[in-house]
């Protein structure tokens, strides 16, 4: 058992990813520690007034967790591209009676008021994603008591990161459900398996790694500690767990015939992101510029209308490649089938 893991009291190498939009609750967190585990409160698209009520109700049950925050790498959506997007989109929204942004929304996610609640109400862990914070902030963090972590999905990514003094990288591979962590969003990622980016990522710093990205079966679990990672994280096997916060119809998607592959698609948020195929990844995909968080922004109130109204067409129906092992049980059960051959 690795020190990073084994310091903060976990028993098992399993981290429960975090998983912003609803997913990754306190329950969820706290479950995941109870189990053996570790989790992380997903901080992205919250208010650091928000962020606060989860880590101050995770804190009350005594558990060590970790929080997750991105980091604005902002892919300006050109005015015309976004324009000529939305009057596309808009077509869906008028069935709900909305109407979406008509300006690109531009924001950095409140990110120094939750990084200086987290600065001053540290938790045991913080990673980043989308973007590497300056030496000042992860210093900040470090000083304030923090382990810090990184997302990273290449061997050059995990440099930059190093050099900003991070504690450990987590290691994402493609096969991811959700975000892709690149740094170079405006390029699809680049195709290459877990283990071997691992290697490659092995091969270019000495930091202690975390793998993540199409993790979903204790075969899955043992490989990748084989390749040289110290931990598993997993996010789209615990997405219909029990403890689970994702909405019904997404959870019933992920186990639905119907839905059978999954895609990497800028069409919901700007930036590549994997979900389930549906009638928006077809139609949109190919028309969706660039554009984050100005998509984000644009297509939000659809997907909240959408999911409200249980309208699986047009929900970003977030999944990795292994959507098909998620199971409706206790996060419990799911760490202990990820843990069969340890
Ligand atoms: C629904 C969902 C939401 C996610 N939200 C975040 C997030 O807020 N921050 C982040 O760093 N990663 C996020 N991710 C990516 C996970 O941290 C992790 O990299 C991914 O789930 C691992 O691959 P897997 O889904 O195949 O297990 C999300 C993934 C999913 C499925």
């Amino acid at each position: 058992m690795s020190t990073l893991l084994s310091d903060l009291g976990a028993d098992l190498p399993l981290i429960a990813a975090p998983m912003a939009g609803g997913p990754s609750t306190p329950e969820l967190v706290t479950a995941a520690a109870r189990a053996g585990g570790l989790g992380f409160l997903a901080g992205g698209y919250k208010t650091a007034q928000a962020l606060a009520g989860q880590v101050h109700t995770t804190r009350a049950e005594g558990v060590s967790f970790g929080v997750n925050l991105f980091v604005p790498n902002p892919l300006p959506a050109s005015r015309e591209a976004y324009a000529r997007y939305a009057r596309e989109v808009q077509g869906e929204a008028d069935r709900y009676g909305l109407t979406l942004p008509e300006e690109p929304i531009e924001d950095d996610d409140h990110r120094t008021d939750k990084i200086d609640l987290l600065t001053s109400s540290p938790v045991p862990w913080v990673s980043f994603t989308f973007g590497i914070p300056d030496r000042a902030v992860v210093s900040a963090l470090r000083r304030a008591g923090s382990t810090v972590l990184q997302c990273v999905t290449s061997a050059d990514e995990a440099r930059r990161a190093a050099d900003a003094g991070v504690d450990a990288l987590i290691v994402q591979a493609p096969a991811a459900g959700r975000h892709s962590a690149t740094l170079t969003p405006e390029r699809p990622p680049v195709q290459v398996s877990l283990p071997d980016l691992i290697a490659g990522v092995r091969s270019a710093v000495a930091l202690p790694l975390i793998a993540t990205g199409g993790i979903t079966t204790a075969t899955d679990v043992a490989g990748a500690l084989g390749a040289g990672a110290q931990a598993a994280m997993v996010g789209t096997v615990l997405l219909r767990t029990h403890e689970s916060g994702a909405s019904a119809p997404h959870k019933a998607a992920l186990a639905d015939p119907a839905f059978d592959t999954t895609v990497v698609t800028r069409a919901f948020i700007g930036r590549p992101a994997r979900a389930l195929r549906n009638h928006f990844t077809d139609r949109y995909d190919a028309l969706a510029p660039a554009g984050y968080p100005a998509l984000h922004h644009l297509t939000s109130p659809l997907r909240k209308a959408a999911t409200a109204a249980a309208d699986t067409r047009l929900i970003h129906l977030w999944a990795g490649t292994g959507h098909r092992q998620a199971k409706a049980e206790s996060i419990a059960d799911t760490f202990a089938h990820l843990a069969d051959q340890l």
